[in-house]
């Protein structure tokens, strides 16, 4: 079977309806960013600051690389996986995309408290980071063969949706 692939910016939920996803659907569960961190034996921003964005999209292809091959998962991918035209064709091949998404201020809400993000942890102000972000890679998550909107119902309902999509 098919993997199922979550996409979308950060905060709009892919781990939380990835995990809950995996376990209505009896499927194994694999989040690039844990991978990522188990493979490296570092922290996301431990990799930001340590060796940059790009080492740490490297280490992150490497990554998608081996979980495409895979079959049978649930799939929670890094906000920027889809920006990699290479990590999308294979990801594709073995894969449907169920993209994500939420308001910016929702996304906002929900990355505020957080400090595990370096891309929104910069200077200025970040609800402006996230618009300008979204905004940049609106085209990226367009590769989605079905879209909920995370801010407008509840993690079950989110779900739901997706199994019957998958139907
Ligand atoms: C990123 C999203 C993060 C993580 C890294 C970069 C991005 O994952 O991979 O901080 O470029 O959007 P989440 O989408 O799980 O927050």
């Amino acid at each position: 079977m098919k993997n199922i692939v979550l996409i979308g910016f950060m905060g709009t939920g892919k781990s939380t309806v990835g995990r809950r996803l995996a376990t209505r659907l009896g499927r194994e569960f694999v989040d690039t960013d844990e991978e990522i961190e188990r493979v490296t034996g570092k922290t996301i921003p431990q990799l930001f600051a340590r060796d940059g964005e790009i080492r740490f999209r490297s280490e992150e292809a490497l990554v998608v690389k081996k979980v495409a091959a895979r079959q049978n998962l649930v799939v929670a991918t890094g906000g920027g996986v889809v920006l990699n035209p290479e990590s999308v064709r294979i990801l594709r091949e073995n894969g449907v995309f169920i993209g994500l998404t939420a308001d910016p201020e929702v996304i906002y809400q929900r990355v505020k408290r957080k400090r595990n993000r370096p891309l929104l942890n910069g200077p200025g102000d970040t609800l402006d980071r996230i618009r300008e972000l979204l905004a940049a890679r609106q085209e990226a998550y367009a590769v989605a063969d079905f879209t909920v909107d995370t801010g407008r119902h509840d993690l079950e309902e989110v779900v739901e949706m997706i199994v019957e999509y998958l139907k």
